[in-house]
């Protein structure tokens, strides 16, 4: 892609660490990632090396294009002079609000006339971000999926204002990293993914809260029936049976419905939240 050659990812956690990596790997950007604590930009550098050395070991790429892809990525704590040089900004902060509208001011202060603004927000769309800013026209969301090194898709989602532009640039620079973007048109909350991820979900609970099945043949049913990888029980657990909850609970207030179903704020009120405590829909007590 011609006019992109420096590409900026705000945010060294999960997401930004490694679209910051897959970005690198396509070897035809200079990436830079930003964050507010150096301490996590050294963790975040420890980790993609880690990555780096695995994929080596599975010879997924050869010694020689780990070291380069590295040698492509530095880190910084300076936004606004990170922002100066970038053609195209990802913005991969936690999920609040107020603090990535912090990030798209800067980013609209300092990045010159044309970069793209996106966001990696699972669930804040662009229109909230781009309006703080003076180029709506340039801001969309990437919604990446994690692990981002595995995981090929990404949702690219036009604001009201976003420009075609903007939205081939996002397509291409998302091809160009070898993911493949889909485009959502018109913003809705949990974009596409997540809202058949959800639906899915909940209606596994109604059936399972009214005792039509047990978990573990629900999941069966879908895994065998469906040949989906894992069952919505296993995904519940998975994920964390809490953010599940905020995103039921999210669509709910913002489209009517009836919110989350009982029994997943049973087993949060348990503190019952998947994997992550040992403990969900499922017992992992003794298991890795
Ligand atoms: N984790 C996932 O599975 C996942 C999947 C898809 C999308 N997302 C989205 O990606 C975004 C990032 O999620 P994550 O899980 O990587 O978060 P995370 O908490 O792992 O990382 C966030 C990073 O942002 C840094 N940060 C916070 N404020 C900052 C600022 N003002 N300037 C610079 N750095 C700042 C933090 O120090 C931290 O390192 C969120 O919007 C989330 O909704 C997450």
């Amino acid at each position: 892609m011609a006019q992109i050659r420096n590409v900026l990812v705000v945010g060294s956690g999960t997401m930004g660490s490694q679209i910051a990596l897959q970005t690198a790997f396509s070897g035809h950007y200079d990436v830079t990632l930003v964050d507010s604590k150096p301490e996590q930009l050294e963790r975040a550098v420890e980790q993609n090396q880690k990555l780096v050395a695995r994929g080596v070991e599975k010879g997924r790429l050869t010694q020689e294009q780990g070291t380069a892809a590295l040698g492509r990525l530095r880190t910084s704590t300076d936004l606004a002079g990170s922002a100066a040089l970038a053609d195209l900004a990802i913005e991969a902060i936690y999920e609040n609000l107020d603090a990535k509208r912090e990030v798209f001011q800067a980013l609209d202060q300092n990045a010159p006339p044309g970069t793209v603004l996106a966001s990696n927000s699972s669930t804040i769309a662009i229109s909230r971000l781009a309006e703080v800013t003076e180029r709506p026209e340039d801001c969309c969301n990437t919604h990446f999926f994690h692990p981002v090194t595995v995981m090929q898709l990404c949702e690219v989602v036009r604001g009201p204002k976003t420009s075609d532009r903007t939205v081939e640039v996002a397509m291409e620079f998302v091809r160009s990293i070898d993911r493949v973007p889909v485009l959502i048109n018109k913003e809705v909350h949990g974009f596409v993914v997540n809202r058949i991820l959800f639906a899915a979900a909940e209606e596994a609970m109604r059936l399972y809260e009214g005792g039509y099945a047990s978990a573990e043949d629900i999941d069966t049913a879908v895994k065998k029936g469906l040949n989906w990888p894992m069952g919505p029980f296993e995904l519940l657990d998975f994920s964390g049976l809490d953010i599940f909850y905020g995103a039921l609970e999210d669509r709910a207030r913002l489209e009517g419905g009836p919110g989350a179903p009982a029994i997943l704020k049973e087993k949060i009120d348990q503190g019952h939240l998947g994997r992550k405590t040992g403990k969900g829909f499922f017992d992992y007590a003794g298991r890795a």
